[in-house]
């Protein structure tokens, strides 16, 4: 029986190419968010039209988020999630932007909107659904790739900081800080993924945090200069030829589609993969489950609108 499968981020790169692999092997049904639902042009090419539906989501909107889940939940009725892809994401290189619900833009549309997301569909999960959520190594200060782009690793101390983006690197210019937000943000992911598969309400489910690599090509470069977006759309694609750490969107998809969604046994719950189909490298501070599990509850506390 075909199963329904939601994913964010669906209209370009990783988001993308996982909505056209799924199809393609299941001939699902697959319901995506996205923030501009009319101008989802690649995804209607990719996917056949009576097995997409794409309805409005801006994840950097905690509304947009709960009017997105009530209107998946009111589509499928008494039919269940076979996975949950949360491919959304940004990485903006300029000063800190807080969102109407009052938090740091990187955070909200990376972390918050998907925990929110998640928590909103839990009921609703197929048993062994797959959750899915994306890190990157660029959490990790020992990531050298990361490092030669200027990362330092993520920034983080607490729920709080990390949702408005608050930095204690003082030292660091914009574009560093910049760059430490993203970074958090996925710690974060990991955080996310680590910390729900050890709770009690997901576990028939099995949460993943998974590292694409660097996917050169894809629109995230898409605040960048001319030059720089010239040279990741039309010349770093080919480093993954020659450079360890170095992905594609099409090769982080399979991982994602046969390894975490269709093979059920293939990884524990709470596991954290990378694009090579094996556990992903993760610092310290990433592996540390009880700062995890303060994240989630922490964060969680921070969805609930104040009186
Ligand atoms: N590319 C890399 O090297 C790399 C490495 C590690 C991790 N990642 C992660 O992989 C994921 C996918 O990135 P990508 O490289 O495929 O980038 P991408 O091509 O820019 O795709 C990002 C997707 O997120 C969507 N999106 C952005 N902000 C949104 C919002 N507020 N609400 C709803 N959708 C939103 C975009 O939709 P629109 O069409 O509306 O813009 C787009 O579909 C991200 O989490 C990224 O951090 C990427």
């Amino acid at each position: 029986m075909p199963s329904i499968h939601i994913i964010t981020g669906a209209t370009s790169g990783l988001g993308l190419a996982v909505a056209r692999l799924l199809s393609n092997k299941t001939g699902d049904l697959i319901i995506a968010g996205a923030r501009r639902p009319e101008n989802a042009t690649d995804l209607r090419l990719a996917v056949k039209a009576d097995k997409i539906e794409v309805l409005a989501l801006d994840t950097s909107s905690l509304a947009s988020v709960r009017a997105f889940v009530s209107q998946v939940v009111e589509r499928i009725g008494n039919e269940r999630i076979a996975s949950v892809i949360c491919a959304a994401g940004l990485q903006p290189l300029g000063p800190r932007r807080i969102t109407p619900d009052g938090f740091d833009e990187v955070f909200s549309t990376n972390v918050l909107g998907h925990i929110a997301l998640v928590d909103g569909l839990r009921d609703h999960l197929a048993p062994k659904a797959a959750i899915i959520t994306i890190g990157s190594g660029t959490h990790d200060p020992a990531n050298k790739l990361a490092a030669r782009a200027g990362f330092l690793g993520a920034d983080f101390t607490d729920a709080r900081a990390a949702a408005t983006g608050q930095s204690s690197r003082q030292d660091r210019d914009e574009r560093g800080k910049a760059l430490d937000r993203y970074a958090t943000s996925k710690l974060c992911a990991i955080y996310h993924a680590t910390a729900a598969a050890t709770e009690h309400s997901f576990a028939d489910a099995r949460i993943y945090c998974f590292d694409p690599g660097l996917m050169p090509g894809t629109s995230l470069a898409r605040e960048q200069s001319a030059v720089v977006q010239f040279v990741w759309k039309r010349v770093m694609p080919v480093l993954r030829y020659f450079v360890e750490g170095v992905s594609s969107p099409e090769k982080s998809a399979r991982v994602i589609v046969d390894d975490l969604i269709l093979k059920k046994g293939q990884f524990p719950s709470g596991c954290h993969v990378e694009f090579t189909g094996r556990i992903a490298p993760a610092s310290q501070q990433a592996s540390d489950l009880e700062a995890a599990k303060r994240f989630l509850k922490d964060t969680r506390a921070l969805l609930v609108p104040s009186a």
